[in-house]
């Protein structure tokens, strides 16, 4: 893939940008979009591996693909954080059925890179079977794959051994620079056989680095965001690259670095996370313009939001952080939240549009960053069970909303309007005429008023902390709407009348007018419906929106001989309204929770998809249809008057899934290294004296740093061995492990006592990334006779800091950093243990260096026959780790798909934790004492939802209290008929 047959061509002024490789006219050919100014027409179809060259460009107002204008309604999801690839298909159709045309992931390069030159793209990071089912999926992808990323990840991506290698990271240090080149080679690799452009796959935009603020107006940022653009070009991705600016301060737009001269293929893009108490910004053509002004920093392309909060990070419990749980993130950023902030973004003319997250899945095993724990959930649309959240209500709507109704792609800003109580935006399509409103009540009080608009007066009301989009003059297939106060969500034409389809919230009261030159017969098909034809040629359609699901208008005659149903849909009606594209003709599918696929064969309709709640299904599509088989089965249907086949029973909702008890635990007590006659001969000698973190080594002694010996994650054991200890009265054991971390140290086998990392002084440890604290132990007589001793410490490390400010903060050390002696000054020979070779299968951040780990205690295939049986709720009082381990069975139906968890609940004064292995995939840390966790997604697929599985707990005990587990139970998280096959990863 040459570089030189790249076209990029640039036009001036509002004119498209257009980028693309070869093209179809034939090698060589400019193929790039050219056109001097586009019209508003029907977007793009959704996308496929289709194999035909495609040309992405842009104008001021949006995208461009092969010329069409395209608003990108994304959503951010991790296939990191869902290690079973048979899931990323089920949200991934989620997500599509439920109006989003577009996935944003971030590639985490520690999650793939156990060591410099070693590179892991199989099974749960196939990278490219997510790209494939992306594709199949109909979603462009937007891919970010770093080289830093952030995203509350171990390091914010970074692998653990980029810590103890030379040069700063985020510069343009050249060891640095080497590291990354070499990763994105290898995700290159991948991503090049997926581009858009050729046909091959849907990745649409390339993100290269995240939030990049540390060195922007200087030589050294400047070359790296150079080095970094050509290198992704010289791999041969040829679609646009873009930067995500944090707190829009207009860094990074185009021209601000070298780009080799080319030239459009370039976009500008800045993150918000706005606080849902402030009033919602102004990102765009609305706000200040410049740096600061969001779009406004870069006029010639599309505003452009990489990152807009869909929810929010959780830290962890405990009187410093307390993290509240993911039902606070979703209750304060709720649907309406969402609704006042992304119409607001819309007004604003941000018609890229990503938001994080949509599925935030779980950072399993050491995934975690420092701040956050294992649940990723983060109040999404879709939670870390996948289940679809009230949340998604809004989400669908604009997202069908953008995808099919084209006037929303081309909008410019129109005569300010005013209303009592409310802010209003005003915008119309320079090319339909149509008109939109968005009126926001950034008060608590509904607010009702009158609206000035273009068609007159009209009456809303808007409940407080929402907005309410409003449009006039909109084509709806051959009519045209006069005004609405129900919120448009799609207009189609299935078979032989046009739909179209409004929604609003639950006890609105609907008021549509259409425009009608010759009056048309009408037919209400339910009875909320009322109407009216007037004398200045309007119908007026008034509906209550009430619970009792769709209500159906149907208008016939008049101007023209297509009929137009007219539906109306409460928010909970309204996600369960599917248009789906076949190659017959659109489809609209009302009933089921989830559409994942509809096909024609001839006059059959056939539809997979999941059934929560009984339910009628009903469809619209192409003329003939007749039969309608779901998920296999024929249904009994009957034609209604809308035109619309509908099953005449109803079918059912999802079975009962029954979880069963857990029991039979045995347990197994470890740390036998903390005994003097342990035998670690075959451990690393700690005694290395100059290391590259930023961490200083203390005077004269050894680099104690685990990072050092290659052990990145998880837990790790040091065994210092030591003579002429005579007067020794004091151990000091000064650690760094990031928030929550912890020490255990025993002398000749009996214990020190344990130390948790206290909350630290906010300005100091945190800023500079350290979390490093001393514990300090007096040593008991005994203990000091003469001769040999040893001193054992387990240190639970809680990962890297991420490096936002590009300080190399991830670089901080990590286990102990120094032990000093008091009454004595022993010479101390250490050793260290961390994870033995990383799991070929699991990958290297779901092993610490415990005993058990490196047994093998943890994996399904473990021999426990021998092992205590023991009973939970459990109380016992000591230092050290235990192991407990059980098996169950679970038999869902093949067709129901259950999504379980793991609750461990217990006397929240108990210190102790719990590292959880169900089939040896450690699927996160449970800390009892500080939380907020107590249940965790196991995913289909590590989970066998159809056989036995293997239940394995690490838990660590501090000598300070009792300790457990409590309760330990099988949680049933959601469930549905339908689903998707899972295989076993
Ligand atoms: C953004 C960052 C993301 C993630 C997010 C908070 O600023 O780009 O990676 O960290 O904040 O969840």
């Amino acid at each position: 893939m040459a570089l030189s047959r790249r076209t990029f061509s640039a036009l001036t002024g509002s004119t498209a940008l257009g980028l693309a490789l070869g093209g179809s006219g034939g090698p060589g050919a400019p193929s790039a979009y050219a056109a001097r100014s586009v019209p508003t027409g029907p977007a793009p179809a959704p996308p496929s591996a289709d194999g035909c060259r495609h040309t992405i460009g842009y104008d001021r107002y949006s995208l461009l693909v092969d010329g069409r204008r395209l608003v990108l309604w994304s959503g951010e999801m991790h296939p990191f954080r869902l290690p079973s690839p048979s899931l990323w298909r089920d949200v991934l159709q989620k997500m599509r059925a439920h109006g989003y045309n577009a996935v944003s992931i971030y590639v985490a390069w520690n999650y793939h890179s156990p060591a410099p030159g070693s590179y892991d793209f199989t099974g749960v990071r196939d990278l490219d079977l997510f790209l494939r089912t992306a594709a199949e999926t109909g979603l462009y992808v937007v891919l970010r794959p770093g080289p830093y990323i952030n995203a509350e990840v171990d390091g914010g991506g970074f692998p653990g051994w980029l810590s103890a290698t030379r040069g700063t990271a985020r510069t343009d240090d050249p060891t640095y620079l080497s590291h990354v080149d070499e990763w994105l080679t290898q995700v290159n690799r991948i991503v090049r056989r997926h581009l858009f452009t050729q046909g091959t796959g849907t990745v649409l935009l390339y993100q290269i680095e995240n939030e990049y603020d540390a060195h922007p107006a200087d030589a050294t940022g400047r070359a790296y965001m150079s080095h970094l653009y050509k290198k992704v070009r010289s791999d041969g991705i040829d679609v646009p690259l873009f930067h995500n600016d944090k707190g829009r301060n207009g860094y990074w737009v185009p021209g601000s670095f070298d780009t080799g001269g080319e030239k459009g293929g370039w976009l500008y893009g800045f993150d918000g996370y706005p606080s849902p108490a402030q009033t919602p910004p102004d990102w765009g053509d609305y706000g200040p313009g410049g740096p600061k002004g969001g779009a406004g920093a870069s006029p010639s392309t599309p505003g452009f939001v990489p990152e807009f909060g869909g929810g929010w990070f959780d830290p962890w419990g405990g009187a410093f952080f307390d993290g509240k749980g993911y039902a606070e993130a979703r209750r304060t950023r709720d649907a309406a939240y969402e609704r006042r902030f992304y119409l607001t973004n819309l007004a604003n003319g941000l018609t890229l549009h990503n938001v994080y997250m949509t599925f935030g899945g779980t950072s399993w095993g050491w995934l975690p960053a420092p701040v956050v724990y294992t649940s990723y959930d983060y109040g999404a649309a879709i939670d870390e069970a996948r289940n679809v959240t009230d949340k998604m209500a809004p989400m669908h709507h604009l997202g069908h909303l953008l995808q099919r109704v084209p006037d929303f792609a081309k909008l410019d800003r129109a005569a300010d309007v005013h209303a009592e109580g409310l802010k209003v935006y005003h915008l119309t399509n320079p090319d339909t005429g149509a008109h939109v409103y968005v009126a926001r009540n950034d008060g608590t009080d509904a607010v009702t008023t009158e609206l000035p608009t273009d068609a007159g007066r009209v009456r809303i009301t808007v409940p407080g902390k929402d907005a309410r989009l409003l449009t006039t003059g909109l084509k709806l297939g051959r009519r045209t709407l006069k005004y609405s106060t129900a919120e448009p969500m799609l207009c189609l034409t299935a078979g032989r009348q046009d739909i179209a389809l409004f929604s609003g919230r639950l006890g609105d009261m609907a008021e549509l007018v259409l425009k009608c030159p010759v009056e048309p017969n009408v037919m209400r098909l339910d009875p909320e419906a009322a109407w009216v034809f007037d004398n200045d040629d309007n119908l007026h359609v008034n509906v209550p929106l009430g619970e009792g699901g769709l209500t159906r208008v149907l208008v016939e005659k008049g101007e023209t001989e297509t009929p137009l149903v007219l539906l109306f849909a409460d928010d909970a009606t309204a996600v369960r309204m599917f248009p789906y594209d076949t190659p017959s003709g659109t489809l609209l599918v009302y009933g089921p929770a989830l559409l994942r696929h509809a096909e024609l064969r001839g006059s059959e309709v056939h539809l997979t998809g999941d059934i929560t709640e009984t339910t009628t299904i009903e469809v619209w599509g192409p003329r003939g249809i007749d039969t309608l088989v779901w998920n296999g089965r024929t249904l009994p249907t009957r034609v209604t008057l809308s035109g619309s086949l509908m099953t005449t029973g109803l079918v059912p909702a999802a079975p009962e899934v029954r979880l069963p008890e857990l029991g039979g635990w045995r347990m197994r007590r470890e740390n036998p290294e903390a005994g003097p006659g342990f035998d670690d001969s075959d451990w690393t000698v700690a005694d290395k004296r100059t290391t590259f973190s930023t961490t200083p080594v203390p005077e004269g002694r050894p680099v104690l740093f685990a990072d050092d010996y290659g052990f990145h994650y998880g837990d790790v054991w040091y065994r210092g061995t030591f003579t002429g200890s005579t007067g020794l009265e004091e151990v000091s054991l000064a650690y760094s492990t990031g928030t929550q971390g912890l020490l255990m140290a025993w002398l000749d086998g009996e214990p020190l006592g344990a130390h948790r990392m206290p909350v630290p002084d906010r300005d100091t440890t945190i800023r500079k990334g350290s979390w490093a604290d001393t514990a300090v132990f007096p040593v008991r007589e005994q203990l000091r006779s003469p001769g040999r001793h040893v001193l054992s410490v387990l240190v639970r490390r809680m990962q890297r800091d991420q490096d936002g400010k590009g300080l190399d903060t991830h670089k901080a050390a990590r286990g102990l950093t120094a032990a000093a002696f008091k009454g004595a000054s022993p010479q101390v020979r250490w050793r260290i243990q961390g994870a033995i070779a990383p799991d070929p299968v699991r990958g290297p951040m779901n092993n610490g260096g415990l005993y058990g780990e490196r047994q093998g205690w943890h994996l399904p295939g473990f021999r426990d026959h021998d092992w205590e049986p023991v009973s939970f709720p459990r109380t016992a009082r000591y230092q050290g780790v235990t192991w407990y381990r059980t098996s169950f069975r679970l038999s869902v139906p093949a067709d129901v798909d259950a999504s379980i968890g793991l609750t461990l609940e217990d006397d929240p004064y108990r210190a102790y934790r719990a590292q959880i292995f169900l089939n040896g995939w450690n699927m996160g840390q449970y800390i009892n004492n500080v939380g907020p966790q107590h249940t965790f997604v196991l995913p289909n697929g590590v989970l066998r939802t159809r056989g036995t599985n293997t239940l394995a707990l690490a838990v660590l005990s501090e000598f300070t209290t009792l300790s457990g587990p409590g309760r330990v139970s099988l949680t049933l998280l959601g469930r549905a008929s339908g689903g998707l096959p899972v295989t076993p990863v």
